[in-house]
């Protein structure tokens, strides 16, 4: 019996805690993801305008609506060489620049915990996955290039899911029966967090799904911005798949290879902004606990992301003239087409 248990514990710990790469092999693979990086930074930085005008032309319907500054700034450029997409002749009238690309901005880290809220199994194929969930618009723009070619990745499964505007991920509603008066862990690896809320309703699919990238590499999802829970950041967890086989009886899919594991944040002056709406303001822990900030994020996850330099915060901007109009968020991932994962850091 012990014996049996020592063998298991150093892996489950070892996933728990910091989640450097810690074997030779582990850290090579992120030295040459990060030097495939900077080298693809300025590929990165025109994949992210082109797909800014494409989004501000769609969404807005019009260019040139005083009450939206946040995109004034951006038309001002040679049209870039991406790949038009149905509404080319539309978009080409006003190309637009983003003065804010910053090396390697957007490009997200190779790999971090898939945390204890994945579906293996159940997450539907569908852009729009907000469901019946209250909360504030946010569009998701999410860009995937190959790092070892600098160029956007048509057709690979990206996988989100995120927790709604309370804090509850799908399927897990409460804490399990015996610690529903738990404290967060003071000290330790898991500092600052409870145990995981265990997996009670079976049909919940809210906030969870899945989409290929399109013809330029880019998937996008309507969704509602991420509510926070104990000891974590708000943030929004991701798998990329280049192989998957979808389901056609119920839409759901069941992954093959993996590419990317990986989680997205938001800066804080937005989500301080998100606080102070309504339905983030009955957050349950907001008077006690209150929100984790990016800094203080439990298991070094979001200081992990950044490793190497990666930044897998969104660059953000609202559709309107206020942020209760929505927001449009923006990443790019990097990621290693050639390579499969065995999901090192699963935790
Ligand atoms: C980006 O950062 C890398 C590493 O710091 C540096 O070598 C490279 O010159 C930078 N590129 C640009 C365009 O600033
Ligand atoms: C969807 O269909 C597949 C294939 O029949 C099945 O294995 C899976 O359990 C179903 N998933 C859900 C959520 O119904
Ligand atoms: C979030 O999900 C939980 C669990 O399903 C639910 O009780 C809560 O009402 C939801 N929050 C909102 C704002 O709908
Ligand atoms: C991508 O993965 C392949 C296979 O593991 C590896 O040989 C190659 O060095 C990786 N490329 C980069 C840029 O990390």
């Amino acid at each position: 019996m012990r014996p049996a248990l020592l063998a298991v514990l150093p892996i489950i710990l070892g996933v728990a805690a910091h989640k450097t790469a810690h074997t030779e092999e582990e850290k090579q693979v992120e030295r040459s993801l990060r030097n495939a990086a900077y080298h693809c930074a300025a590929a990165v930085g025109d994949f992210t305008t082109a797909r800014k005008r494409a989004f501000a032309q769609k969404a807005l319907g019009q260019t040139g609506n005083p009450s939206v500054t946040d995109y004034a700034q951006l038309f001002d450029q040679e049209p870039l060489g991406i790949e038009a997409g149905p509404d080319a002749e539309f978009l080409s009238c006003t190309p637009i620049q983003d003065t804010q690309i910053e090396n390697n901005t957007c490009v997200l880290t190779p790999e971090v915990t898939e945390g204890p809220y994945y579906h293996n199994a159940g997450h539907p194929i569908r852009q729009n996955i907000a469901e019946y969930q209250d909360g504030l618009l946010l569009l998701l723009d999410i860009g995937v290039i190959d790092v070892e070619t600098c160029k956007p990745v048509p057709n690979v499964l990206v996988d989100i899911w995120l927790a709604n505007a309370t804090g509850h991920y799908a399927g897990h509603p409460d804490p399990a029966p015996h610690l529903v008066n738990e404290q967060p862990q003071v000290g330790g690896s898991r500092s600052g967090l409870l145990s995981a809320f265990p997996r009670t309703k079976y049909q919940e699919t809210f906030l969870r799904g899945a989409w290929p990238t399109d013809r330029n590499g880019v998937s996008q999802f309507t969704s509602i911005f991420p509510g926070y829970y104990t000891g974590r950041a708000t943030h929004i967890h991701t798998k990329v798949y280049p192989e998957w086989t979808v389901h056609e009886e119920n839409s759901t899919f069941t992954g093959g290879r993996l590419a990317h594991v990986g989680q997205w944040f938001f800066e804080d002056d937005i989500n301080m902004a998100v606080d102070k709406m309504h339905p983030y303001t009955e957050n349950p822990i907001r008077h006690t606990r209150g929100r984790t900030r990016n800094w203080r994020d439990s298991l070094n996850i979001f200081d992990d992301s950044h490793l190497n330099g990666y930044n897998p915060v969104f660059k953000t901007h609202l559709l309107g003239g206020v942020i209760g109009q929505g927001v449009v968020a923006y990443i790019t991932m990097g990621v290693n087409m050639s390579a499969s994962y065995d999901n090192w850091w699963k935790g």
